[in-house]
């Protein structure tokens, strides 16, 4: 197991059956989606998967439906021999590259719409993003039929709606939130990173760092979200602020005081590359 390079398969129908084989052998299957252009957050990933099932399931689909018009769908960086290089460094058994047409072929027309979880936050930005999630992430939890999958706090509000997705529709597979893997000077790393120029990705770290320092603050004893608020924002070195807010970590609905487990949100860009980060703040 994870010796050499992943499996690579293409068809959903030959991921189902790989699948089904390793259940038949009673073995337990982790799974990490990924878009691709792998970094040390997602290898993170694989590896907390590796440890915790038989085997090991990656997928590589950049996906169309939650890309808006004016996103970067057709510029989204891309390496498969350099995603399996990792994909193997780390372990995994399979990786899943479908087609686009593979996954939403001619006649597709079915949804998963999320509420109120995709109100805030991103939700007004991306309009459609996080349906064009959900909807991916159960047809590829269909395919590959996973007892786990794995992912990534630095995407705080697709993770809550996983998770909610999972309760609601009763797929019966364990979400597991991983923290935020970061550059050694802050910085969350991300598959965007690739797209800031020098001058830009010193710039960037101006996120981490703002919302460091209201986590700092609140741990001093200040609870008040509006001079948290205020701290965040006075660090923040952005050419355009989509939002910085300080929500309840269930509901992602705003809070006005650190009164009970919060998360701190921003997004921001850096020249043209829209960045997102977040952290918890209050127990
Ligand atoms: P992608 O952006 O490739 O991220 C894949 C997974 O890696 C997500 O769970 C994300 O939260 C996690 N991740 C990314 N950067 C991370 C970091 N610095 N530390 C920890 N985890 C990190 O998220 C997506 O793809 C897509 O929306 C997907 C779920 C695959 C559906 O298309």
């Amino acid at each position: 197991m994870g010796m050499g390079d992943p499996l690579v398969i293409r068809t959903a129908a030959e991921m189902s059956a790989w699948s089904s084989a390793a259940h038949a052998r009673g073995e337990r299957i982790a799974f990490v989606p990924t878009m691709g252009a792998l970094h040390e957050g997602h290898v993170v990933l694989l590896r907390d998967g590796r440890r915790r099932a038989d085997r090991l399931a990656l997928s590589i689909f950049v996906n169309p439906t939650q890309f808006g018009p004016r996103e970067d769908l057709a510029c989204y960086p891309r390496d498969l021999p350099g995603d399996l290089a990792k994909a193997a460094g780390a372990g995994t058994d399979v990786a899943f590259v479908p087609e686009v047409g593979d996954i939403y072929p001619a006649g597709f027309q079915t949804t998963v719409e999320v509420g109120e979880l995709a109100r805030g936050l991103d939700g007004p930005f991306r309009p459609g993003h996080f349906a064009g999630v959900a909807t991916v992430v159960a047809k590829l939890f269909n395919i590959v039929r996973p007892d786990l999958a794995i992912f990534g706090e630095k995407d705080f509000q697709q993770l809550a709606i996983v998770r909610r997705l999972v309760a609601d529709l009763a797929m019966g597979i364990e979400i597991i939130g991983v923290p935020t893997v970061r550059e050694g000077d802050g910085l969350a790393m991300s598959s965007r990173n690739a797209y800031l120029t020098t001058a830009e990705r010193v710039r960037a770290v101006s996120l981490s760092r703002a919302l460091f320092a209201a986590r700092d603050r609140a741990a001093a004893g200040e609870g008040d979200a509006a001079a948290l608020l205020e701290t965040a924002r006075a660090a923040l070195d952005v050419d355009r602020l989509d939002y910085l807010e300080l929500c309840d970590v269930d509901t992602l609905v705003p809070v006005t005081r650190v009164d009970r487990p919060t998360v701190l949100a921003v997004a921001a860009f850096i020249g043209r590359t829209r960045l997102i980060d977040n952290v918890r703040i209050g127990s």
